[in-house]
Parts: structure tokens; sequence; C-alpha cells
């Protein structure tokens, strides 16, 4: 087994890098091509039972440059618009083409116990090792209650949670989480509570991605008019990162799949010392093509040679206990000025402590 393995609710991934649900995971081809790229995971595109209705719009998309680089990106996709009978149908091809690689299929429905639980036992029988629920997509969907609607709601989220729990059969399920609310350790407490094994956070942050100053049209434009999207890439990783060390810091037992702004090996490292164990990536791969799992791996590998860690379980969560209060940090620094001051002060019984020169030394101006 590599060094860069994870075992994970009892899946193995042969490395923590995992596709995000999106373009990346929206049919059997391109879920194929990921893995034989090397991903270690792919959560598919959200799916939901087929008289769901999925109507998306063209264009869909938004970039936000700095210096001609790509930094943040918009959308206002939906779930997949294919019929759920298609996707049983690539789940397994998916899963037979590639044993190894760990599946996960994501799931979106409506306020309905039947429909979810069908839903989750359709896909497993279908395949998928394991399902993550979308309760985090912050557009289209919501304003019919579902997606970050329900994920705004910590009640539904528990509830849900528990329905698909009980038709999971023991898969593991993990939640995604939507970072457009307060306080994003209330819904993680709720998933858990209903049974979850994990969160997967975070989705994209509502946002308005620019307004064309010719027309004074937001963008993306779609006859004349836009209405806000998820907003996700690099520019999104901070608040990412704030979002899975909360999540880390608030719960015990709970596997986190962070995601956010991965663009990179130093992107995915930062999430996993924040406490993620596995890691998702979903513009990265639009931008930048699947292969960029080659970087991420070798600077995985060469993070951990550096720093002496044996396996990634090792250096999860490392950088959580330097994480503290305000007040505390001015109590730190209070703390380290007295004992800076203290090195300096020279008092008659320290002579004899050490080299009577240095006593000379220290008592006489330069
Ligand atoms: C075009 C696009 C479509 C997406 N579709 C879905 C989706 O169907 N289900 C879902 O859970 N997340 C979806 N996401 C969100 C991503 O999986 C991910 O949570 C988010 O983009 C932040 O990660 P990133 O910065 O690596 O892109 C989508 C993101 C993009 C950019």
């Amino acid at each position: 087994m590599s060094k860069l393995s994870v075992t994970v609710d009892g899946l193995t991934f042969k490395n923590p890098f995992v596709i995000g649900s999106g373009p990346p995971s929206t049919n059997a081809k391109i879920m194929c091509k990921a893995f034989e790229a090397g991903w270690g995971g792919v959560v598919a595109k959200t799916v939901s039972l087929t008289d769901t209705e999925v109507i998306n719009v063209q264009p869909r998309y938004g970039k936000l440059k700095a210096d001609k680089e790509n930094i943040g990106f918009q959308n206002i996709e939906l779930i997949s618009d294919a019929p759920f009978e298609d996707w049983e149908r690539w789940f397994r091809e998916t899963k037979d083409a590639h044993p190894d690689g760990i599946l996960i299929g994501s799931i979106m429905e409506s306020y309905e116990k039947g429909r979810w639980q069908e839903l989750a036992q359709r896909c497993l029988a279908a395949g998928c090792d394991a399902l993550e629920l979308n309760f985090s997509c912050p557009h289209g969907h919501p304003e019919t209650g579902m997606g970050a609607a329900m994920g705004q709601n910590p009640p539904m989220v528990e509830e849900v949670t528990r329905w698909v729990v009980e038709a999971a059969g023991g898969s593991p399920v993990w939640a995604k989480m939507t970072p457009n609310i307060t306080d994003i350790t209330v819904p993680a407490l709720a998933a858990q509570r209903g049974g979850a094994n994990g969160v997967s956070a975070i989705n994209t942050i509502l946002a308005c991605i620019g307004i064309n100053l010719k027309t004074l049209r937001p963008q993306p434009t779609v006859e004349g008019h836009s209405t806000f999207g998820g907003y996700s890439y690099l520019a999104v990783k901070p608040i990412a990162l704030r979002m899975v060390a909360q999540i880390a810091g608030a719960t015990e037992g709970l596997s986190i799949s962070g995601i956010g702004g991965v663009t990179c090996s130093k992107d995915a490292i930062e999430h996993i010392l924040v406490g993620a164990s596995t890691v998702q990536s979903c513009t990265g791969p639009m931008l930048q093509g699947f292969e960029m799992v080659t970087e991420l791996c070798q600077g995985l590998e060469a993070f951990m040679d550096e720093h002496g860690f044996a396996t990634v379980d090792e250096m999860r969560g490392r950088s959580l206990p330097f994480f503290t209060t305000h007040h505390h940090l001015v109590e730190l620094q209070a703390e380290a000025r007295e004992k800076k001051a203290a090195a300096k002060r020279f008092r008659d019984k320290q002579w004899g402590e050490g080299d009577i020169t240095a006593g000379t030394d220290k008592l006489t101006s330069e």
C-alpha cells in the first residue's frame, strides 16, 4: 500500500485526492478519465430521481482573474440533467472499469423520506461505495426547498441524514455542508446526530462574479439577466480552511472531506493540516485538467518526507492546536515580552552562573 493511501470510514483511497461533484464527474466517460489520471476517488455529479425537473441555462459560468490568472469561478449550474436510469448504468460501468477507485454517489431530493431512501439504495445497488448528501448547492434548487435550503435547516439535515443512513445498510454517508450559514458547526453536528460518518465542506459560496460595465448586466448574463451563483476556486480557500478547522474543532469521530480552492498540493496539504481526511477539488480539474493530481501526489509526498510523516493520518489536524482566541494571543504576547525582558535583566546573584566575562559583557554598553 502506498504512503499516500488513506482509509476513511472503512474505504481505502489510494491517495486522499477526490474529484468534487460537478462537471469533472458528470458521466461515466469523464469519471473513468479521472480514475485513469490517478485520482483516489470521485464524487459523482449530484443526481436526483428522473422526475425532478432539471433545466440548465447557457452561459452558466464566470471567471474572476487577477494578473491574468484565474483566482475565482462562479457557476449557476444545476444538478445532473441526465435521467437517473442513465446514472445507474454509468455508476456500474465506472465501478466495473475501476474497482479500486472509490466511487461516491451524490444525491439530492425534495423533503420526502421515500425519495431519499429510493435514490440512496439505487445508487448503492449500482456500485457506489458511499453516498454524499447534497444539502449545499446554493442556487436554483433552493428555490424549491432543496440543496442549501435544507443545509440551512439543521433539524432537516439531521432528519434526512437519518433517513439515508437507515437505507444505506452500513455504507458510509457524508453530508455536504453549505458555507452560506452563520455557524457551519451547527449543521455538521446535526448530520452527526443523524448518523453521518462524515461531512464534506464546503460547497460554493453564494456570490455575484461581476457586472458588465458596458451593459450594466450582472454575469453570467442569460437573456440580459442573471441570478446569484456559487463561487469556488482559489479565492474561497481561506473561507474553506476556516470552516474545515471549525468543524474539526467542534466534532469528534466525524470524518471531513475538505473542499474549496484546491489548486495545487500546497492547498490540499493545508486542508489536511486543519482536519480533512480526504481533499476534493472540482474547479481545479475544470481549469487545469485531471493531470493536476500528479502534482498533488508528488507535493504531498515531498511534504511528508520533509516533515517526517509516515502516513497522511499522522499529519491530519496538526495545525489545529495553534488556533486560539484573540484574548489568548494578547496573553501569549505579554508572556513572551516578559520572558525576553527577564532574560535581559542581570542581578548580582547571577554572577557565577556562567562565564564571568559573559556577565561583564552583558553589563557593558556598546
Ligand atoms: C460548475 C460547478 C458545478 C458544481 N456542481 C455541483 C453538484 O452538482 N453537486 C455538488 O455537491 N457540488 C457541486 N459543485 C461544488 C463543488 O463540488 C465544490 O464543492 C465547490 O466548487 C468548491 O470546490 P472547488 O473550489 O474545488 O471548486 C459544483 C461546482 C462547480 C464549479
